[in-house]
């Protein structure tokens, strides 16, 4: 029998769009995919290169289990540069992707019963992460443009609160914190005392001239309790090498390297000194890719808007957008009642082969979730298709 833990967890919603694409795929049927969570560009090639020295230079051998030690620095580095933040190299921990990350902080810090504040539209993973620590997810929808609602956090705040999960640039909604919502929420979490678990995994990845702000550099004494999540799969194009940190109070840091050192000891050497190049060398990549989501963040929010029931608030960051199509409700397309947006995703797979994530996969019926990690064409042409579906 499975256990009472992982069968009390959600099979992932996005199952049932995977298994279309691929039949559909296996059929030589031409998909455009606008449902992947990752950059369509290659890992740059200088971090590549690093990855392949470091295995002809022999460093294939286990390393501590929280990283090496050059690798922490670097990342320290980073958190005091970019965001403000200072820790020690005894405070981070390099990880398998931020996913590690995410599970071992929580792992680290929650106990059964614990309420952990998740602000949905929320990433697919973080209520199952909750539960495998032990916790009760508590979700609170955010306000206009995906923003928290700060009232209706302090409304859900309960003596059992442990922690707020905050991850802005945001998956799905593309949204951007604002300052205003940022400086609410870092006070909020002080007086309350609460942790926060801060994913800045998109950070990189914001438009239209807006720049990223840690939650945690607002009010100094978060830090204490305190988890930042980072990786290098977003901002490096660099998802399939695994590995992302942990920064965090040095006995959390310390708890989430016995639980690595238990389980998966340390990230694959050699990806450690291909991160480490991708720290060392620089913002230049990033931003070349940066100017690319951009140009297709600013394409891709005028042509929904354009489709029938559609309705996609300005957003500036990550590589998401999640319309509103309620206005699609109650309408036939291609002979089927729309009633929901998971249906709508099914229909718009099936009958216009233009793959996205249904809201509901991220606790947000009624939306869907495009990622615009495709060739501007390939954007043009989903959305010419949905187009045609909604108007047919
Ligand atoms: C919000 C968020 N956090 C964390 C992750 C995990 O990233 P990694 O590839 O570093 O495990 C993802 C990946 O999709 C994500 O969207």
């Amino acid at each position: 029998m499975i256990s009472k833990l992982v069968s009390g967890l959600n099979p992932s919603a996005t199952v049932e769009i995977q298994e279309t694409l691929a039949q559909l795929t296996a059929k030589g049927v031409d998909v455009v995919r606008l449902n992947a969570g990752e950059p369509d560009m290659p890992t740059p090639a200088h971090i590549v290169d690093a990855g392949i020295n470091a295995l002809r230079e022999g460093k294939t051998r286990y390393t501590p289990a929280a990283g090496i030690l050059p690798l922490r620095e670097a990342i320290a580095e980073k958190l005091e540069r970019d965001n403000g933040l200072h820790y020690e190299s005894s405070g981070i921990v390099v990880t398998t992707g931020a996913k590690q990350a995410l599970v071992n902080a929580l792992l680290a810090v929650i106990d059964p019963g614990d309420e952990v504040i998740i602000l949905t539209p929320a990433w697919v993973s973080y209520p199952d992460m909750v539960k495998i620590a032990g916790g009760v997810p508590v979700f609170v929808p955010t306000g206009p443009g995906y923003q928290p609602d700060i009232r209706a956090i302090e409304r859900a705040i309960t003596p059992k609160t442990k922690l707020i999960l905050i991850n802005s640039p945001n998956n799905p909604t593309g949204a951007v914190y604002t300052e205003e919502k940022l400086h609410a929420l870092a006070d909020l979490i002080a007086e309350r005392k609460l942790w926060v678990l801060s994913d800045e995994i998109y950070e990189k990845l914001i438009y239209k001239g807006k720049t990223h702000t840690s939650v945690v550099s607002l009010r100094p004494e978060l830090a204490e309790r305190a988890l930042i999540v980072n990786g290098f799969s977003k901002a490096f194009a660099m998802t399939g090498w695994r590995a992302g940190y942990l920064a965090a109070p040095k006995p959390i840091a310390k708890a989430a390297t016995i639980l690595a050192g238990h389980m998966t000891s340390n990230v694959t050497t050699f990806v450690q000194w291909a991160c480490l190049a991708a720290l060392g060398g620089g913002d230049t990549c990033i931003e070349a890719m940066r100017d690319v989501f951009a140009a297709r963040q600013t394409v891709i929010e005028g042509l929904l808007n354009e489709l029938p029931g559609f309705t996609a608030g300005p957003v500036d960051g990550a590589f998401y957008m999640m319309p509103d199509v309620t206005g699609v409700f109650g309408r036939t397309v291609a002979g089927v009642t729309i009633e929901s947006s998971a249906q709508l995703a099914h229909v718009m797979l099936e009958k216009a082969h233009v793959a996205v994530i249904p809201g509901e996969a991220f606790f947000s019926p009624g939306t869907l979730r495009f990622s615009y990690c495709v060739s501007e064409a390939d954007i043009r042409e989903g959305i010419s298709r949905i187009g045609q579906l909604l108007g047919g």
